[in-house]
């Protein structure tokens, strides 16, 4: 039975992911700040800021998980004259340092044994960037180049390495924003495919680029948007 470990698991999209890996038959571990309740997987309390957190965790788990999903990530809207360096720093901190480590400590022994597959949770908000973002925009992208380097640098030991970019997602961070239902059926609107993502979505995504059938994708940034980074053009009024 492969073995993944998803990273802020505990809600939304990551509580997805681990819910489709259980349902196909994979041994699930979640690891977040605070434990996953009422959960048929194992919970594990970390902080991918926190490296000893994480070996400590990952020391309880007691074994090399075949899927590590970096999931873990916040976000903070404010202009970039509004923030600060240190919050810019926290931000880059979880969504793109906390993947670095985390990675770093599995993919070690992903390498000696020569499988294993990382799957980092980036955005579209790294690919189409728009004011007010600031750094997780950067952190994204960040993450989406760490993936295409995790690739090159493990891929030879047997070690893929994947991102999937979610984007217009009616779920986890983005809850709030969909509350309003004016702002869901203008947003809605501007998807090709004239709908809002789901959590379900970014989870079949990620379980299906760890499948036999996507073996041979590697350093890839899986986009799951419904067409809308794309189609940014069809968005700007031609007169
Ligand atoms: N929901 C969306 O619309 C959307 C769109 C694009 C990308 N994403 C990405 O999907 C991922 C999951 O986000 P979500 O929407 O489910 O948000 P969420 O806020 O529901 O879940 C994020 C999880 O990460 C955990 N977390 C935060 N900081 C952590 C830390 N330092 N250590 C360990 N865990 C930590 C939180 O406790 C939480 O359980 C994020 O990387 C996010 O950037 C989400």
């Amino acid at each position: 039975m492969p073995l993944a470990l998803i990273t802020g698991g505990a809600t939304g999209l990551g509580a997805a992911i681990a819910r489709e890996a259980h349902d196909r038959g994979y041994e699930v571990a979640v690891l977040d700040l605070a434990e996953a309740r009422d959960v048929p997987w194992r919970s594990l309390v970390g902080d991918v800021t926190d490296e000893a957190s994480l070996i400590a965790a990952l020391d309880a788990l007691g074994a090399v998980p075949d899927l590590l999903v970096n999931n873990a990530g916040v976000v903070q809207f404010a202009p970039l004259l509004d923030m600060t360096t240190e919050e810019f720093a926290r931000i880059t901190a979880i969504n793109l340092t906390g993947a670095f480590s985390m990675a770093r400590l599995v993919a070690r022994g992903m390498v000696e044994r020569g499988s294993g597959h990382i799957v980092n949770v980036t955005s579209i908000a790294g690919i189409a960037t728009s004011p007010g973002v600031n750094a997780y925009v950067s952190s994204k992208r960040g993450l989406a180049a760490l993936t295409e380097l995790m690739a090159q640098e493990w891929g030879p030991s047997g070690v893929r390495a994947n991102a999937v970019a979610p984007g217009m997602i009616d779920g986890g961070m983005s809850t709030g924003i969909y509350q309003n239902e004016a702002a869901r059926a203008r947003r809605s609107g501007a998807v090709p495919s004239r709908r809002l993502g789901t959590e379900d979505d970014i989870a079949q995504a990620v379980m299906w680029l760890d499948s036999e059938g996507a073996s041979y994708i590697n350093g890839h940034e899986l986009v799951v948007d419904g067409g809308v980074t794309k189609a940014v053009m069809s968005l700007i009024p031609r007169d």
